[in-house]
Formats: C-alpha cells, sequence, structure tokens
C-alpha cells in the first residue's frame, strides 16, 4: 500500500539513530525516513505505525500528523484547528486530551492558543454533528499533541498513549530505574547479542536484564499493554489482532541466553525478579537462564563456566545520591579492581553522568556515547578488560572529558 500517513517518532536525545535504523526495519512500509535532534520523521500506512508501536523498543511515541498549518496569530490556530478533519480519525463522543510543545514559539501565551484548539476542535464538531467532544487529561480516549514552531502549528494525534518505554511489566522500582528504551539502548549501542554472556552487577529493577531477556525470546515490547490508537477510526482491528498473533507466535522462550544480573541491596532484588517474572520470564529463571542474585560489585564474579562476554551496567552516581558521591567513588575504584581481577577478556559498559568515572576507575575506556538518561547528561563508556594494557598511568588520573 502507497505510504499515505506522515508520523513522527519521539526518541530520547542521542536515541534518534537507532530508532530511524529501527523503522527501516521493524515497520514495514516506512518510507521517507528522517532524523533529527529528538525524534525521526517517516511516512507509511496505518499498519506502518501499528506495526512501529508494537516492535520499536527505542521511540518514547509515535505521532500521527493530522495537519500543519502556517499561522499568523491566535485567530488563525483556532481556525486551523476548525479546518483539520478531526472526524477522519474520532468522534464528538470521544473524550480528548491536548498537549503542547513549542519551538521558537513567538505567542504570548501558549495557554490561550491551546484553548482556541480546543475550541476549533469542539467548533468543527458542533458544526458536523451538534455535538462535541470532552476534555478528560486523566483517561483521555485521543490524545492530541499540539506543536508549535515559529510560524507552523502542527496537530499530531499520540498512538502510543502511555510512553512506549513502558512496556507494562513493571511495577517495582529501585533506586534510579532506567526507562527502559534507554536500556534497550544501551544494550543495542553495546552491540549486546543473545549469545553473548551478560552480566549487570548493578541491576536495581532488572531493566538491563528484563530489556535483555525479552530481545532473546523476541517478545515485541509492545505485546504486553495497549495503545491510544486502538480507540482511533483508521486502524483496522483485524489487521492489528492479526499483527499482535504474528508477535506472540514469534516469541520463543526457550532461545539460549545467559544473563547474570546482581545488586548489592537484597530487597531491589526481589523486585527486579518480580519485575522478570511479569515480564513472562519465569522458565528462564526456574532453568538459570535469566539469575538475580544479592551480590555487592566488587566480589561479583562472572557466570560459571561462560565465556567471556558483556557487562553493562548504570551504577549509582553522584546527582541522584549526592551525599553517598565520595563514597561511590571509592566504591567504583573497588569494582573496577574486581573487573580487572576475574573479568579479564570481557567488554565492560557504563553508563555515568560522572565524567570522571574512568579516571575512579584507573581505566582509559576504549569508547564513549553521550546519551540523556532524563533530563540528565550521561556517558556511556566502553572499557576493554585486556588484561594490563587499559590501565591508566597515575599521572593520568585526571577527570577525562
Ligand atoms: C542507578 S541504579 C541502577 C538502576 C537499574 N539499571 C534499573 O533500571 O533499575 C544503581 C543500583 O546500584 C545498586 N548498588 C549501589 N552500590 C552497589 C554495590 N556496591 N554493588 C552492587 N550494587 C550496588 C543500588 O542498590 C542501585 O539499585
Amino acid at each position: 500500500m502507497k505510504p499515505n500517513l506522515r508520523f513522527y517518532a519521539v526518541a530520547p536525545f542521542g536515541l534518534e539513530p537507532l530508532v530511524a535504523d529501527e523503522l527501516s526495519r521493524k515497520a514495514p512500509g516506512a518510507a521517507s525516513i528522517r532524523a533529527e535532534r529528538g525524534g525521526v520523521y517517516f511516512e507509511g500506512t496505518a499498519e506502518t505505525a501499528m506495526a512501529a508501536c508494537l516492535h520499536s523498543r527505542f521511540a518514547s511515541r509515535i505521532l500521527l500528523l493530522a495537519a500543519q498549518h502556517e499561522y499568523w496569530d491566535t485567530r488563525d490556530i483556532l481556525e486551523a484547528a476548525r479546518r483539520t478533519k478531526w472526524e477522519r480519525w474520532f468522534g464528538p463522543d470521544q473524550t480528548i486530551r491536548l498537549d503542547v510543545s513549542v519551538r521558537n514559539c513567538p505567542l504570548e501565551s501558549v495557554d490561550f492558543a491551546m484553548l482556541r484548539v480546543k475550541d476549533g476542535i469542539c467548533d468543527r464538531f458542533r458544526e458536523l454533528c451538534g455535538r462535541r467532544p470532552s476534555v478528560d487529561r486523566r483517561h483521555p480516549d485521543v490524545r492530541i499533541h499540539v506543536h508549535i514552531t515559529y510560524k507552523q502549528v502542527f496537530f499530531y494525534l499520540d498512538l502510543a498513549g502511555e510512553s512506549l518505554f513502558k512496556r507494562g511489566w513493571r511495577l517495582e522500582h529501585g533506586e534510579a530505574p532506567l526507562k527502559e528504551n534507554m536500556a534497550a539502548a544501551l544494550l543495542a549501542l553495546a552491540e549486546w547479542t543473545p549469545e553473548k554472556t551478560l552480566v549487570d552487577p548493578f541491576c536495581g529493577s532488572g531493566t538491563i536484564a528484563v530489556e535483555a531477556a525479552a530481545i532473546a525470546a523476541n517478545v515485541a515490547p509492545g505485546l504486553h499493554r495497549g495503545f491510544a490508537f486502538e480507540a482511533l477510526d483508521g486502524f483496522d482491528a483485524e489487521v492489528w489482532r492479526e499483527m499482535k498473533e504474528d508477535a506472540r507466535a514469534a516469541v520463543n522462550l526457550h532461545a539460549p541466553v545467559r544473563i547474570a544480573a546482581s545488586d548489592i541491596s537484597s530487597i531491589v532484588v526481589e523486585k527486579a525478579l518480580e519485575n522478570a517474572r511479569r515480564a513472562g520470564f519465569g522458565a528462564m529463571i526456574e532453568d538459570g537462564r535469566l539469575t538475580f542474585s544479592a551480590v555487592d560489585a566488587r566480589e561479583a564474579l562472572p557466570p560459571e563456566g561462560a565465556e567471556p562476554g558483556l557487562v553493562v551496567a548504570n551504577p549509582p552516581y553522584g546527582e541522584q545520591s549526592n551525599p553517598k558521591s565520595a563514597s561511590i567513588r571509592s566504591m567504583m575504584k573497588g569494582v573496577a579492581d574486581n573487573l580487572k581481577a576475574h573479568f579479564s577478556g570481557w567488554t565492560v559498559w557504563m553508563l555515568s553522568s560522572d565524567r570522571s568515572l574512568p579516571s575512579q576507575m584507573r581505566l582509559k575506556e576504549s569508547r564513549k556515547i553521550v546519551l540523556f538518561n532524563g533530563p540528565l547528561e550521561c556517558r556511556f563508556f566502553r572499557f576493554a578488560m585486556v588484561a594490563g594494557s587499559n590501565r591508566r598511568k597515575p599521572a593520568e588520573d585526571a577527570p577525562s572529558a
């Protein structure tokens, strides 16, 4: 089918190229894919967008462009909203919620502009059928995202509803959990594949381990949740049912994999276990392909008999637990000593907002990638644990850029 719709996949800063590549592989029909800071434009059909929602491990949201207009003032915005064919997607008996983002917006009051958008939508429905949708901020049927730039206003329909990083399995939080799409991105950037042993010695609520298990078992990230597009017209329920059926049939919970997650806190480890079970990986836990244990990262060991693989983790860092930062620094030195002693031949990746992490660990990173964990600017450091070759000389122990 010809691509006839325009979409925008919202992506965490730094993950845009991953989202673009993922759309080209997993969203059949995705065309004219173009990444920019904060998201990825693409074209396709309603099916393309359904597949993107179901299969994207990295995107935060998928938005459908309903209309785009030039404007001068808020009267133009009202008129633009009135001219948009909302009835193509939803009806007057559905509830709506409006959210806004701006870039170089010259308007004095964005709130007033939003009121105008709502008025325009309601006017259109009143004129068409004598009824109008009402606003429900908490449980809307339809989420409309308005983006206002210097000269243009964009009306998007949010196809995800809840943000896509919410896969539906997490109830239990540890300290400062990673979002699921960020955890999946760390695994992709580290080039982890299920045949490589994976160790996360700071597992917290288990996000990295559970995402890895989902990748190994080929569980589509959206398989266990609902999406806002299900309440919209134009998204064929039968096609969606079949798409989910195919995704369900593609799951292989018996896939060989070895994932070892641990954390110093036994309470946190219990929560991670519950999360992993809720995500459907009970069988992996029972037969030891996925393990969670309460161990200090300074004493964590590779799983017995495992070939050297990857360590992927986000250790605690200063901003998250300020009073502890001095002790974190000395702890990371102990963690590095343990890695040097027991993980020779492994590749270690650590996400931290602390740029001095390599010097704390007396290691020279072989690569670093700038990423944002929420609002926090972080570095994803790679250390190749080749015995003796990556140690810093004492004089080099300065904070890295
Ligand atoms: C930033 S959180 C990790 C969050 C995790 N990636 C998630 O998504 O939930 C850091 C974790 O390190 C754990 N931790 C702190 N010191 C530790 C140590 N010495 N050994 C192992 N874990 C430690 C904390 O209990 C916390 O759960």
